[in-house]
Order: structure tokens, then sequence, then C-alpha cells
């Protein structure tokens, strides 16, 4: 299908039920209002109706294609209803992942490592395999949302970070394969942010360790608002705070002593996961 001259700016957003990804496709609509066309992807078809919803009240299309991206059909599906609807695709958002609380010392079956794996690594790049052809017609974007953990390294923490740290590798190199074709790879790195993450995480307790509870996380709203300006801006590595550009430098320049001053915050916050897990040893 052919593209209309006065074509919709067309964005896909992985994980657009809720979080990070719902809030995305809000602030993306109040921007760009009728000249947007959002495809919101994610499992859960309820959410997404919600989320499209509140991004039709300020004039954007919206096509809901219920999702999950641990499935290399359903990833390419998403891109083919897309393409078949709007006729190309400007921008792909991989947003939707999973977090885990759980000491991989502790574990006796690794299904849930696997499918995480699924979910963060694969979903990510089925998506961009799938979508790159029309990326690079529309000389678009690719943005993968990472998380801050993947750098710095946390305990109770290995496979999610592992998926996100095997992404940013992922990416690194597609920015080297993509230069000169017009396509932006960008990754965002956030640090904490309130959204149900950790409630919807492999083997969660449905609740939030105690540090990370309260004033430290960023409101979600700030987070995607960062996020967006990063975008903008083309940022090839997305930081949404001063300090997680420090903190991120310190653990390359001096990792013991950057381990020294941050880990004992964050084994607290991965500890209270943890150790409520530690309640359910057949995990
Ligand atoms: N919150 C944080 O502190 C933080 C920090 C760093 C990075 N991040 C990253 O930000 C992204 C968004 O997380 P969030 O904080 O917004 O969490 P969230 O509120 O739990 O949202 C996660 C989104 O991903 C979707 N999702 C989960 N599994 C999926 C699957 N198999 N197929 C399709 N969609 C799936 C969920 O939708 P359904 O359940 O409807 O499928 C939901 O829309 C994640 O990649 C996360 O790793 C978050």
């Amino acid at each position: 299908m052919k593209r209309s001259a006065e074509h919709l700016q067309v964005i896909v957003i992985t994980g657009a039920s809720d979080g990070i990804g719902a809030e995305l496709a809000v602030q993306l609509a109040a921007r760009h209002r009728t000249s947007l066309a959002l495809v919101l992807a994610a499992r859960n078809e309820q959410r997404l109706q919600m989320v499209a919803r509140t991004c039709k009240r300020y004039g954007s299309v919206c096509l809901i294609v219920p999702t999950n991206v641990a499935s290399e059909s359903e990833c390419k599906h998403l891109i083919r209803a897309t393409v078949q609807q709007f006729g190309g695709i400007d921008i792909l958002i991989n947003n939707a992942g999973r977090t885990a609380q759980s000491s991989f010392t502790e574990r006796r079956d690794l299904g849930w490592h696997q499918e995480l794996m699924r979910v963060n690594y694969w979903g990510s790049v089925w998506c961009t395999h799938a979508a790159l052809p029309y990326l690079r017609e529309s000389r678009g974007k690719i943005l993968t949302i990472g998380t801050h953990a993947s750098l710095t390294g946390l305990a109770g923490a290995s496979a999610y970070s592992a998926s996100k740290a095997a992404l940013s590798a992922f990416y690194q190199c597609l920015r080297d394969e993509l230069r000169g074709s017009g396509v932006a790879v960008l990754m965002a790195y956030p640090h904490h942010v309130a959204t149900h993450l950790q409630e919807h995480g492999f083997l969660s307790t449905g609740i939030q360790g105690e540090a990370l509870r309260g004033s430290q996380m960023m409101p979600v709203s700030e987070c995607a608002a960062r996020i967006l300006r990063g975008m903008d801006k083309n940022q090839s590595r997305i930081m949404l705070r001063r300090t997680d550009r420090l903190t991120h430098w310190l653990y390359l320049l001096a990792p013991r002593l950057a381990a020294r001053l941050f880990k004992p915050a964050h084994q607290e916050s991965a500890q209270a996961g943890h150790q409520e897990n530690s309640l359910h040893p057949n995990h």
C-alpha cells in the first residue's frame, strides 16, 4: 500500500496498555493531535482501548493490535497490520517489557528466565526486524526502552538486567549497521519510574521493595516527557537524569568506587523483593 502525500506520522508502541508506553502514547497524541496515527500493542485489549480513547480525544487516529511480543508471528502481524492500515511506519517504540524479582542462585527452574528473554529481548528484535524495511523507507526511528540497571548491575535482577543489556548491545551494533541509512537507533535508560512494573513482573510478590517506594520514583509523566525530548534530539543514549549519566560514567571509569558508593541502595531494593520470593522455593 502506498502512503498518501499528506500522510500521518505513524508511530508503533509496544507495551502501550500501561505505564510508560501508555503515557508515551498520550503525550504523543497531545503533541501531534490530528497528524498522528498511533498503533497500540500489548496483550490486554481492554486497557489498550482505554488508552486509545484518551488519544482519540486529541484527534489522533488509533489502531489497536493485541500482541504478545513473546511470539515472533504476533510481532510480524503487528507490523503487517500497521503497514496494511497506514502504508508505512515512521517510529517504532519497543517498550513492552517485564521485570523479575529473583535471586538466580536460589532458583531450580529457569523457564521464567527464558520467557523474560523472549519478551524483553526477542520481542524488540522481532518487531525491529519486521519493521526495518519500512523504517528505511521513511528514514524513521527505532526507540527502545532499556534500563539503568543494565548499566550498573543489580542483585536479584540478573535476568532482567541481562535481557536489557543484550538489547543495549544489539542496538549499538544495529546503529553502526544503519549508519548512513537515515534510520536513527535510540535507546532510553530509565531508572526507577512509578509504574506497575514490579507488580507485573515474573515471580512478583505484588509489592514494591521499600527502597523503590516514594520519592526515589520518577513520575511516569516526567519519564515519558524526558524520553520524548531525547527522541526529538535523536540522542542515541537517552539518560533521564543528570545523576544517571554521572553514575553510568563512574561505573565505566571507576567501577569499584561506583559499586561502593551506589550498590548498598540498589541491594536494599532488590533484597526486599528477593526475600519475599524466597517464600516460594518452587519458582
Ligand atoms: N518502571 C521502571 O522503573 C522502569 C525502569 C527502567 C525501565 N523500564 C522499562 O520500561 C518499559 C515499560 O515498563 P513500565 O514500567 O511501564 O511497566 P508496566 O506498567 O508493567 O507496563 C509494561 C507494559 O508492557 C506490556 N507487556 C508486558 N508483557 C508483554 C508481552 N508479552 N507482550 C506485549 N506487551 C507486554 C504490558 O502490557 P500487557 O500486560 O497488556 O501485555 C504493559 O503495557 C519496560 O520495558 C521496562 O523494562 C521501566
